[in-house]
């Protein structure tokens, strides 16, 4: 074969390659990667390394949860508040449970994705390696309100389990330190109530699927094993004295 028809060759089998890669590179980007927009809602970096809660939920679906599902809820909120910079001037909780006084162009958006973003600040920080158990004045509480902690396990299980497609399994507790269990849909919160959270549990999909499929139920009862009961019972202590937030 001539030199330059060989080359003409190689050059098109070049250029045919890169026109067949180059769209799903930015298609695989886009999926990974959502632009950050800059503004004044922040998202913490997990306090442990991805890793740390197997072999109970797996190092990649907490890259997933948080670096992109949570990284959205920031990401949109900060585009909210262009517009409207009032939805970060005031404490979540407030901002949560005045929902009704924001634009209705808002105020959809806000529910999900300032709900979002709560109940996934809570999360990250009520687990951990090695969690223990509830003891003092938490214990307590559990015995007195949930039936004990065999009990409180069960119904929370329970309650989590019937929460019908996406959603979140909660405990509140009041001011005078009373908990129950209470479930939400979506990325709704007790905060939008008025109420504070003191744990919860993600029963959405993509906190669980890469391990456990449609198995939520074996998700719910391993996820006691990475709960830390030190943040919960700081938790508790802070919801006593008024200064719990998310
Ligand atoms: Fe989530």
């Amino acid at each position: 074969m001539p030199l330059m028809t060989r080359r003409k060759l190689m050059l098109a089998g070049t250029g045919i390659a890169v026109a067949a890669l180059a769209p799903r590179i930015t298609v695989v980007q886009a999926q990974t990667t959502p632009a950050p927009a800059a503004g004044p809602f922040k998202q913490d970096p997990l306090p442990y390394a991805n890793n740390a809660l197997e072999p109970h939920i797996d190092a990649r679906t907490m890259e997933i949860h948080h670096d992109r599902h949570h990284a959205a809820y920031v990401n949109n909120l900060n585009g909210f508040a262009k517009d409207h910079p009032q939805i970060a001037q005031a404490p979540i909780q407030d901002v949560l449970a005045k929902l009704g006084e924001l634009p209705e162009a808002i105020r959809t958006g806000v529910r999900n994705n300032l709900g979002g973003h709560a109940n996934h600040t809570m999360f990250w920080q009520i687990m951990g390696a090695g969690g223990g158990k509830p003891s003092g004045d938490l214990a307590a509480a559990i015995d007195r309100d949930l039936g004990g902690m065999e009990k409180f396990q069960t119904d929370f299980n329970g309650t989590g389990t019937r929460v019908f497609g996406s959603g979140w399994v909660f405990v509140v507790v009041t001011r005078d330190g009373k908990l129950a269990i209470e479930p939400r849909p979506n990325q709704d919160s007790p905060l939008m109530d008025g109420k504070r959270v003191l744990m919860g549990n993600d029963v959405w999909e993509h906190a669980y699927y890469l391990m456990y499929q449609n198995r939520r139920p074996d998700y719910l009862k391993a996820w006691w094993n990475v709960v830390n009961w030190n943040k919960v019972a700081e938790r508790y202590a802070a919801a006593k004295a008024g200064t719990l937030g998310v």
